[in-house]
């Protein structure tokens, strides 16, 4: 694992609530020092700055006051000399019913509004001005599904603060990526209808409790919440005493290698994502099997990983036909035994409307982009299953989301792949299959390039697309898969992950 915070110092507010804690050591874990923001419980506040080795400051506010927030980021700043990231976690969930007196009805609502979303609002501000004149900055939003699907009746503040929370997040992240400011909204699987599952309490010495509704088995805990947060800042789930906040620390910082000992399969690995993603988890310890139709293509970067001490070969597979698909994991299963990770990255992109693209480019579209998944994913299902479990990470597309013009075939199979992602990941949950998909924006592969030349724009136009100020680049798209295909990603299931940078519309 690297150290990649080391030398930056975070503001998290509500650090000593579950998932606050399990950020701010994840964050320490990274090198990063913490500004820990506590309401009340200063005991609880003493006790995680002591579980990080004192790596950070305590800094009390009462985000119920509208002065708060303002105050308390001044108040970090002071302590930390420079803050490079915040974390706005701080939350409520309070009911009042629709029956009760006006009043009340307004107080939950004006408190609710304030320590959700307000007083972030109001750090994200100061952070904004911060950050600009600092170059840079992070800052990242805990949400929740309640934001994107709305509440129960009794609690619908909640619901409204996260979904305004999550606008604000895209606003900040379109409106000031280009000043080197990112910001990310996070949100776990959401609560029960009836409301109550979201912040009950972590059941004491018991398993995890079975849930109907839930395909993993379980209702969403406050201590995997916590650690699907922490991991998908840091790579750490983690909750429990100083002693073992810092033995997580170090065993971190002692185990790089997320993927030693598995085998990972990437269809479309010549190509530039593909390609990246193969190196990806050869660096992290997988065996690769680099699977693409372009036979040369696949055995350079098999060789590439080779040359630097990776284990890799090539396997030269057209998986535009179900034999193809059946032939290669076949394989795979025969030489290397098993099929920990399967990434389905390979496909094609033609372009035009309805009446512009031929018949040919429909069925081959359809055949490369979704069926490929359907026979590759049938025929590795069962040795996953039988070994316990697995990771099947998709390759999808921004455009499968939000259309782009003129290429209706590659739109709609993108948008068939991301159902199909959750279909599956809906059926397999429960055998601890993982299927998650990545949606990029505009990245800079041999495909781009190909599409960049035949509409006669250049990198240049699109760099000015997008409000990060760049395309993307295959390794971060890697990294991405790396994560959701990691036990890191342990709670990641279904989910379709956007790497933009911030491009809303293709
Ligand atoms: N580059 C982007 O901007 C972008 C954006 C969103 C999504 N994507 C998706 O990312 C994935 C990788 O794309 P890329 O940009 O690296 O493109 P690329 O063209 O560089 O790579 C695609 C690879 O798929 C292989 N492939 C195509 N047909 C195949 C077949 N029948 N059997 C086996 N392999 C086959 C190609 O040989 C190539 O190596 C694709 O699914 C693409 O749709 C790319």
């Amino acid at each position: 694992m690297t150290t990649s915070l080391d030398g930056q110092n975070v503001l998290v507010t509500g650090a000593t609530g579950a998932i606050g804690r399990a950020i701010s050591t994840a964050l320490a874990a990274e090198g990063a020092h913490v500004a820990i923001h506590y309401g009340r419980d200063r005991d609880g506040a003493e006790r995680l700055l002591e579980g990080i080795g004192g790596r950070g400051w305590l800094v009390q506010a009462d985000l119920s006051r509208p002065e708060a927030a303002t105050e308390l980021w001044d108040a970090a700043k002071d302590l930390a000399g420079r803050l490079h990231g915040l974390v706005n976690n701080a939350g409520i969930r309070s009911e009042v019913s629709v029956e009760a007196p006006l009043g009340d009805w307004q107080a939950t609502w004006d408190r609710e509004l304030r320590v959700n979303l307000l007083s972030a609002v109001d750090l994200t501000r100061s952070a904004i001005r911060h950050f600009r004149a600092h170059g840079r900055g992070r800052i990242v939003n805990m949400a929740s599904r309640a934001g994107q699907r709305g509440y129960a009746s009794n609690a619908m503040a909640y619901g409204a603060s996260k979904a305004a929370l999550i606008n604000l997040t895209k606003s900040v992240a379109q409106s000031h990526g280009h000043e080197g400011i990112t910001a990310v909204a996070l949100a776990r699987l959401g609560p029960d209808r009836d409301g109550r599952g979201l912040h009950r309490p972590a059941r004491r010495g018991g398993g995890a409790r079975r849930h109907p509704r839930r395909p993993h088995g379980r209702a969403c805990r406050d201590r995997r919440a916590g650690g699907l947060r922490a991991a998908a800042l840091a790579g750490l789930a983690q909750r429990g005493g100083a002693r073992r906040q810092r033995r997580q620390l170090s065993e971190m910082k002692d185990n790089p290698m997320r993927f030693q000992g598995k085998v990972a399969v990437v269809t479309g690995a010549a190509g530039g994502i593909g390609s990246a993603i193969c190196q990806r988890l050869a660096q992290e310890g997988a065996a690769v099997v680099v699977c693409d139709v372009n036979a040369d293509g696949a055995e350079a970067t098999a060789a590439s990983i080779r040359e630097v001490g990776g284990t890799a070969r090539a396997f030269a597979s057209d998986i535009a036909t179900p034999e193809g698909c059946r032939a290669n994991v076949a394989d795979v299963l025969a030489t290397e035994g098993r099929i920990d990770v399967l990434c389905n990255n390979a496909g094609i992109n033609r372009r035009g409307n309805l009446l512009a693209l031929t018949e040919d480019d429909w069925r081959l579209s359809f055949a490369v982009n979704l069926d490929a998944m359907f026979h590759l994913c049938r025929a590795a299902l069962p040795s996953m299953i039988e070994a316990g479990g697995g990771a099947i990470v998709n390759t999808a597309s921004q455009w499968g989301l939000h259309p782009a013009p003129d290429h209706i075939a590659y739109n709609v199979t993108k948008a068939a792949v991301a159902s199909f992602t959750q279909n599956l990941a809906r059926d397999y949950a429960p055998q601890k299959i993982r299927v998650n998909a990545v949606c990029p924006g505009e990245i800079h592969t041999p495909m781009l390039e190909t599409g960049v030349r035949r509409s006669g724009r250049t990198i240049a136009d699109l760099d000015r697309l997008v409000p990060f100020g760049r395309i993307g680049k295959p390794e971060e798209v890697a990294a991405l898969v790396a994560f959701l295909a990691s036990d890191e990603a342990a709670f990641m299931c279904g989910s379709l992950v956007e790497i933009t940078g911030a491009q809303a519309v293709a």
